[in-house]
């Protein structure tokens, strides 16, 4: 009877989550279904019922986790809460990827500091192999004192970056100017957290305090919402507007100038040092 029950109940909660990616609709995921747990032993846990989930790194290792299923195309939302405290040297990495030698990739990088000093949002986009499309930002609250939203959506015409829904960067589909896009290759979502204080706290100055360790990052809400086929199907808020639709509205365009004023510290498309020659043709 209770054996009946539960797998019928399993039956009954699969078909709701066809039903709801047939309908175009988010899927709000448990960690235990959609996630593996990949390497760092006991540093990487899940938990709450499968409703959290947490990266640890010590003296001795970091941890990871990665998606079961690939996606190709989405939105796909993620809330975390970042290692706190003296966090220098220490990288959440938080990103969409292909896998081989041409793989496509679409990078959070979480920059851990000193107590009282801010963390560097790295992010970078590859397509065919190929990175060096970096852009930083400092965030405008402190991201490990509460959960926040950090958002990818990932479109034919675009990848927009989003913080808490406001849009931080945008990559525009370039084909017709030659430049690679991903849009043939399914991605798999992957987060680590690793020791990186060789080069992430300004070049290496800044050591990790293993006196502090283990250090923790939290995860909760993941969700992935497909992008609709059609127009008349789109729902869901975007800096509330439709971020189905295939152009930032007025109001996402004014938040996303405002971080891009206020927030970014790097920007790879006004490095002159690096680009002698010319800036990327994305940058045009
Ligand atoms: C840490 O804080 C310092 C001082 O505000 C800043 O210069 C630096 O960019 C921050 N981030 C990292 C990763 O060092």
């Amino acid at each position: 009877m209770g054996s009946f029950s539960s797998s019928s109940g399993q039956k009954l909660a699969i078909c709701m989550v066809e039903l709801a990616v047939l309908m175009g609709v988010a899927y709000g995921g448990n960690f235990y279904q959609d996630f593996d747990l990949t390497w760092g032993g006991q540093r990487a846990k899940i938990f709450g019922g499968g409703q959290m989930l947490s990266l640890s790194l010590d003296k001795t290792s970091g941890s990871g986790f990665v998606s079961k299923k690939e996606y190709l195309f989405g939105r796909i939302d993620m809330q975390l809460k970042l290692v706190a405290g003296n966090s220098a040297g220490t990288v959440t990495a938080y990103y969409l990827s292909s896998q081989g030698p041409t793989h496509d990739e679409i990078d959070f990088e979480f920059l851990g500091n000193v107590s009282g000093d801010p963390y560097i949002l790295h992010t970078n986009v590859f397509t065919q192999g190929k990175g060096n499309r970096e852009q930083q930002f400092y965030l405008w609250f402190d991201p490990t004192r509460n959960f926040h939203t950090y958002s990818i959506i990932w479109k034919p015409q675009h990848i927009t970056f989003l913080v808490d829904n406001t849009p931080i960067r945008v990559f525009n589909n370039a084909e017709n100017r030659g430049v690679p896009f991903p849009k043939n290759q399914a991605m798999r979502i992957y987060s680590s957290l690793w020791n990186a204080d060789d080069w992430a706290t300004r070049g290496g100055l800044v050591k990790a305090d293993w006196s502090k360790a283990p250090f923790t990052a939290y995860y909760r809400k993941f969700q992935v919402t497909p992008v609709s086929s059609s127009r008349s199907r789109s729902s869901g808020e975007f800096a509330n507007g439709d971020w189905q639709s295939n152009a930032l509205d007025a109001n996402a365009r004014r938040r996303l100038r405002w971080v891009q004023k206020n927030f970014m510290i790097y920007n790879y498309c006004t490095d002159l040092k690096r680009f002698p020659q010319g800036f990327p043709t994305e940058c045009k």
